[in-house]
């Protein structure tokens, strides 16, 4: 399996962030590829009581051995890049797409300014809907443009394809989520692109031929931020009392939460065509989950919840987290 593709299963957030930390540990893939819209996502990961957070690179930041690389879809802030690259010393194994789009403060001022985007679709603010309007218009500057991007420019589909080529393994990165799919999630209370898997590898360059599974990263609850609806949502104090009660990891805003929806499920593992599964946060269901590592420790009932799961879906859910430490996971694949 030289490439695995990940994505989200519901609406953004279901713990990507970990995941991919993870298995850029335990996998040491030679490349990690963000595809997605743009620092619109916060990826989050704790490792050794540490908790760090990207927008803009790969979350398999904390491996030295994984270089770093942002597809020609994803839009970059050239500050918050920046930011990230030096708070993790990798300078040397970063890489940006020459046609990466470029987010201007203009961008960021539209997109938390204009009513419709602000009030009714509820955006992160963060001026990647603005910045892929322009972009379809053709007037948006592009990374090749920016000087202080000269360094890390690259051109991404070629080392993602030449890596494969020679039979080397890559993490290809989604962010948000299915259903906040500019075409497949509840328009208009979705993000400016779509963010399935085959999005994702139209973002970085690669065809479908490319690729070897696809994970979906699905959360044992439903949580979304922004408007738009959310079956079976819970009150405020439900989901604080369930403890499903989040924070958006780049705007603050607290997430609605749900149960867990089969239906929805089922559904994104046919638009992203999954061949497996990931579930976070069972121990947030069931707390005697927590920092269990091997799958017969589980208790009863998690693993019910995981079985019925993999009953309807008729995929296995071959990774299951159960903390934020990043080793805090049941790895099933053998
Ligand atoms: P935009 O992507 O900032 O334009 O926001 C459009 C919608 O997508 C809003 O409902 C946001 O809350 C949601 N959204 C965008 N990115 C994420 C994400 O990474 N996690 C969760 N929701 C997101
Ligand atoms: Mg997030």
């Amino acid at each position: 399996m030289p490439c695995l593709v990940t994505v989200g299963g519901f609406y953004g957030d279901e713990g990507k962030g970990k995941i991919i930390a993870y298995l850029s540990k335990k996998d040491n893939p030679v490349i990690a590829v963000r595809g997605g819209v743009g620092p619109n996502a916060g990826h989050t990961f704790t490792f050794e009581g540490m908790e760090y957070k990207v927008r803009m690179l790969p979350s398999a930041v904390l491996n030295p051995a994984t270089r770093l690389l942002i597809g020609a879809g994803v839009l970059v802030d050239t500050q918050v890049l920046l930011k990230e690259v030096a708070m993790f010393q990798s300078e040397d194994r970063t890489y940006v797409d020459a046609q990466c789009g470029v987010i201007e403060q203009s961008h960021i001022d539209r997109d938390r300014s204009e009513d419709h985007l602000k009030s009714q679709v509820g955006t992160t603010g963060t001026g990647t809907g603005p910045a892929n309007a322009d972009r379809a218009l053709r007037t948006l500057r592009l990374a090749k443009d920016v000087p202080e991007l000269s360094l890390y420019l690259e051109d991404v589909s070629n080392s993602v394809n030449f890596a494969l080529d020679s039979n080397e393994r890559v993490i290809v990165e989604g962010t948000q989520g299915t259903y906040l799919s500019l075409f497949h999630g509840g328009y208009p209370y979705v993000t400016s692109k779509d963010v399935t898997a085959s999005g994702i590898c139209s973002d970085i360059g690669i065809g479908p031929k490319r690729v070897d599974d696809v994970l979906v990263v699905f959360k044992a609850y439903v949580t979304r931020v922004g408007g738009g609806p959310l079956q079976n949502e819970l009150s405020e104090e439900e989901a604080k009392n369930r403890g499903w009660l989040e924070f958006g990891s780049v705007t603050g805003r607290q997430r609605r939460a749900s149960p867990f929806d089969i239906e929805l499920a089922k559904k994104a593992i046919r638009l992203n065509s999954a061949t497996q599964l990931a579930m976070t946060k069972i121990d947030v269901l069931y707390p005697q989950s927590a920092g269990v590592r091997e799958y017969a420790k589980l208790p009863a009932e998690a693993r019910k919840f995981i079985e019925n799961i993999e009953g309807e879906s008729g995929l296995k859910i071959s990774l299951i987290g159960t903390g934020p430490e990043l080793y805090d996971i049941v790895d099933r694949r053998s």
